[in-house]
């Protein structure tokens, strides 16, 4: 049974293998997912993740089923009498017949547990910890601007959530390297900062984290930024603003950067908060691009967990139909 909950759980090899696959699935009329029903679990909103891999899966000949996700997950808790039934048993019902659940949950521990009680893949949409597909995206639209092979530098400015976090693990994964800037308050524990030390170990990147945006920026080809509030942190939002706005990405930030240093954002954003419109709307703003690679690498996901990912004319450099999606997570 292969899943997708983290990054950490893919060798790079693999990970490029998806963007391959993804890149070439883009353009091609091939319908590996037909016959195939995937379940979609929403805890919190979205638009993005929901939308692009529902095309996703429709152009390439497969099936979206909405689940409520109050009859799986009792808003998170996944206890039995909050709910209809318990997890296990909505679980076991639902892999008799959907082929994988694709979930936004907030806790991640919701998703072991549907990966444990089910005997389907799982494929996280979002939870308060990773955002994986995200991640992959941001990496495909860094190589159509880089190339697959130039190690480039990320530099992060906000919050160390779940965008940055799965950012910065596909990032060091693949050897670039990755600036972070935020307030000291909200940073990353010593537990990750000696995992992304071990990832560039491995890997030949370079990780550092400061409370200057500014030092963080300046040799930098990308800066990214996201929400300083995520969904389920809004009764936060006045002590976080108050942290945060050192961290806003705008005019006099961007320009400390090299001129052709591109911008970021996962979106949805919010104009004049973590970002200003000079800097979101500047022609190095990639955020549609990465947009549009939400649905291009839903595709190389889904086929690679269905499928193993076979395709009638592959482009990929490596072989996806021997990846293995172990577990190992930091
Ligand atoms: N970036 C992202 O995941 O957007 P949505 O929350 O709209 O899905
Ligand atoms: N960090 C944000 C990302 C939204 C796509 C959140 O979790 O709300």
């Amino acid at each position: 049974m292969n899943h997708l909950l983290t990054i950490g759980e893919l060798e790079p090899d693999q990970i490029q293998s998806i963007l391959d696959l993804s890149t070439h699935l883009e353009t091609s009329d091939e319908s590996p997912l037909k016959g195939k029903n995937i379940g979609f679990v929403f805890e919190k909103p979205s638009l993005r993740t929901k939308v692009g891999t529902e095309v996703a899966i429709n152009q390439l000949g497969g099936s979206v089923v909405h689940i409520e996700a109050d009859l799986l997950l009792a808003n998170g808790k996944a206890v039995p009498f909050t709910c209809r039934e318990s997890l296990y048993d909505a679980m076991m019902n639902v892999s008799q017949w959907c082929d994988a659940i694709f979930a936004r949950v907030y806790s991640h521990n919701t998703l072991e547990k549907m990966k444990e009680y089910g005997t389907i893949p799982i494929v996280n949409a979002l939870c308060n910890n990773h955002h994986p597909m995200q991640a992959l995206a941001d990496m495909l639209t860094i190589q159509q601007k880089f190339g697959e092979d130039k190690p480039v530098t990320i530099s992060f400015v906000g919050d160390a959530n779940n965008v940055a976090f799965s950012l910065i693990e596909v990032a060091l994964l693949l050897g670039h390297s990755v600036t972070f800037a935020g307030p000291q308050e909200y940073s990353w524990s010593d537990d990750k900062l000696n995992y992304f030390k071990l990832l560039t170990v491995e890997y030949g990147g370079m990780f550092f984290a400061t409370k200057d945006p500014f030092e963080a920026v300046k040799e930098s080809d990308v800066i990214y930024t996201d929400t300083f509030i995520s969904m389920g942190e809004e009764h936060l939002f006045e002590e976080k603003i108050r942290h945060f706005q050192p961290y806003q990405v705008n005019e006099k930030l961007f320009s400390h950067a090299k001129s052709q240093t591109g911008f970021m954002h996962c979106l949805p954003a919010h104009r004049g908060i973590e970002v200003t419109d000079p800097v979101i709307d500047h022609k190095n703003s990639w955020i549609y691009q990465q947009a549009k690679n939400r649905m291009v690498v839903s595709k190389g996901v889904f086929s690679t967990l269905l499928t193993g990912g076979h395709s009638k004319s592959p482009q990929t450099k490596h072989n996806p139909s021997t990846l293995k999606m172990s577990a190992v997570s930091p």
